[in-house]
């Protein structure tokens, strides 16, 4: 069938949406627009909206919102072509013959996801076997619910070379692997693609079946497997997770992309539904003007370590030629080496949802990015910068938003460069700084780029780092006294944690040998006891320390290489902010002097941080792995 977008509008524009739904709403004129009760909802004032001259119709309500043609699909049940030659007849037009070649690739898209939905029933039905057990508990281990296993059509391909095959042999070999559920070399006999893996049906935007992710379970490589392209699945034009996203993303106005779909899928589990994730690639062109039908900004979610931030520059270049008036980007910047996943298991949707509310503009993330990009000392490396930041700017094809991103790195470059000559601030209207009192607040954006990733600022511990830290000590209490001082030195934001540990320490200071059963037992009467407990929990930051360990021999080797990890961690935790603080002092010092002296100091000290940041890296597990 040839019905090609032109003839679509041609059909919609010669529709009058109002007398269409008037047909069977009432409805009522309100300005240039009409209103009714929702006919998708329950209701009994009117937030249901039909605006003929753009030929839509809108819930405030439920966020139900389509077209005429939408309309007849959705309200009167029929499906997209009937619908198609209803309207058609009534406004006098000619539903264009089907043309052969098209419909003969329909057909063969559809046997084609015959294929992949009996293979999902399959893989669904062998994790509900005797065989799925360890996969199951898999899940568990994970915090994945038997709902969000359902819903989003987890499955198992067990260990196995022939098993699929076997099970589909209804299919001809030939179909199953253009279905990608086969690998086929040469002329050795095809055999399952899918083997021993925990398998994640990858939906279109309908919901149908069309690929699979498959993630090993435990160790190995590659940890995750998806189906290669097929006439059903083009990576670079599918978002996993957009069929229940889109609706969800209709209530909240908001759509987020996350890098893996356990993100997603965790996500989904703590109540966050409006969530898409790449399949393993960079973010196309075509992905981003999926995300831009949904929302005008949506916001993608990335690592703040330098994987993660690379990924994120990456996005914000593919973006910039297709920025138009009101579409853009914004980036939040996730605690390093940690995903989505990880931070709503250890601290909840809440915690996460405090990220993005710390999520920046694009315009913000170039600068940031370009800005910490090295050192800006010389005339030279300070039109080096301009020359970046107008260079961002120029691949912006909108005329409009281009002038605007450069007038708004002009700014920022004048704001910069006056600040770091005090003697000429005083011809700036804002105040030059004082000298003798403190010295002036050093410009957060000369930091080094770690810095801003939330992890240990001049200002103190970044949340996770603090829960990973108390929850280290509350399963090793020894550590408490070794590092009396330092640990009650050190800045805590929040002040239940603050509480907390000052009852640790007063308790360990107060009884020798505590282990942490002995530690929980004084505990459990005080205040802090809960907050205890939910530390001892979470399981989000992947340090040896943070743990919990069966008894035996093992684990008495295990529970040392804990504690040694603790004593260091600790000891970076103690020394990082002092260093962060001295570093953004220096910073400040020679944004003033521009000498060859500060310049020195600055820099010694910016090696420091950062060989701290890689210490505390590699204490992770994930940096082990
Ligand atoms: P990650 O390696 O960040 O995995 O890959 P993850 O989401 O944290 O997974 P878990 O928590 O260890 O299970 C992110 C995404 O990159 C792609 C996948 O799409 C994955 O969702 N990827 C990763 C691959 O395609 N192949 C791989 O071997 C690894
Ligand atoms: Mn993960």
């Amino acid at each position: 069938m040839t019905l090609t977008p032109q003839w679509l509008d041609e059909l919609r524009s010669r529709v009058t949406l109002s007398t269409l739904i008037g047909r069977t709403v009432k409805i009522t004129r309100a300005g240039r627009e009409y209103k009714a009760c929702c006919p998708f909802h329950n209701e009994k004032t009117p937030s249901f909206t039909i605006n003929d001259e753009k030929g839509f119709y809108h819930c405030f309500g439920c966020g139900a919102h389509g077209d005429a043609i939408r309309w007849m699909t959705d309200q009167r049940g029929l499906s997209f072509m009937d619908a198609v030659k209803e309207l058609a007849a009534e406004a006098g037009m000619d539903v264009p013959a089907p043309d052969p070649r098209a419909a003969k690739k329909a057909e063969a898209q559809a046997s084609l996801r015959d294929v992949t939905h009996a293979a999902a029933a399959w893989f669904a039905q062998q994790l509900s076997s005797s065989n799925g057990a360890p996969a199951r508990e898999y899940l568990k281990k994970r915090g994945i619910s038997d709902a969000t296993r359902t819903a989003f059509g987890f499955g198992l391909a067990p260990d196995s070379r022939s098993a699929l095959k076997e099970a589909l042999g209804k299919f001809p070999t030939a179909m199953l692997v253009e279905a990608g559920m086969l690998i086929a070399v040469d002329d050795k006999e095809p055999y399952d693609r899918f083997r021993g893996r925990l398998m994640i049906p990858i939906r279109d935007a309908r919901g149908r079946v069309i690929a699979f992710g498959g993630r090993i379970l435990g160790d190995g490589e590659p940890k995750y497997l998806n189906s290669p392209d097929t006439p059903l699945f083009d990576k670079g034009r599918t978002l996993f997770n957009l069929d229940k996203a889109s609706p969800a993303s209709r209530q909240t106005n908001r759509i987020l992309v996350v890098e893996g779909y356990m993100d997603v899928i965790a996500l989904a589990e703590a109540g966050v539904a409006d969530v898409v994730a790449p399949l393993g690639t960079a973010l196309t062109e075509n992905q981003l003007a999926m995300l831009w039908r949904m929302v005008p900004v949506p916001i993608l979610c990335f690592d703040g370590d330098a994987a993660g931030q690379k990924a994120a520059m990456r996005a914000a270049a593919r973006a910039l030629p297709l920025l138009r008036p009101g579409f853009s980007l914004a980036f939040a910047t996730l605690p390093a080496g940690q995903d989505p996943d990880d931070i709503v298991r250890a601290r909840g949707a809440d915690a996460f949802a405090a990220l993005l509310g710390d999520a920046q503009p694009l315009v913000e993330q170039l600068w940031a990015h370009e800005v910490g990009a090295g050192p800006l000392v010389t005339p030279e490396e300070r039109a080096a910068l301009k020359t970046r930041l107008l260079g961002h700017a120029d691949a912006i094809e909108d005329a409009d938003v281009r002038h605007h991103y450069r007038e708004a790195f002009r700014e920022r470059l004048d704001a910069l460069f006056a600040r770091a000559r005090p003697e000429r601030s005083s011809r700036v209207p804002w105040a030059p700084p004082q000298r003798g009192t403190r010295r002036f607040a050093p410009d957060p954006r000369l930091q080094p780029p770690g810095a801003e990733t939330r992890s240990i600022g001049a200002a103190g511990i970044g949340a996770p780092y603090m829960a990973a830290l108390l929850g280290g000590l509350l399963r090793y209490p020894a550590a408490l006294r070794r590092h009396d001082e330092a640990l009650a030195r050190l800045a805590i934001g929040n002040p239940a944690d603050a509480e907390l540990l000052d009852v640790m320490l007063d308790i360990a200071n107060a009884q020798e040998g505590l282990d942490c059963e002995g530690l929980l037992a004084i505990l459990e009467p005080m205040k802090v006891y809960n907050r205890a407990m939910t530390l001892l929990r979470a399981d989000g930051m992947h340090f040896s320390f943070n743990r919990r360990l069966e008894d035996g021999e093992e684990a008495a080797e295990a529970r040392e290489t804990a504690l040694r990890d603790l004593d260091e961690y600790i000891g970076v935790l103690v020394t990082q902010p002092e260093i962060r603080a001295r570093l953004a002092e220096a910073t400040a010092d020679f944004q003033r002097t521009m000498d060859d002296e500060g310049l020195a100091r600055q820099q010694k000290l910016r090696a420091m941080d950062e060989d701290l940041t890689r210490r505390l890296a590699a204490l992770s597990d994930s940096s082990r792995d």
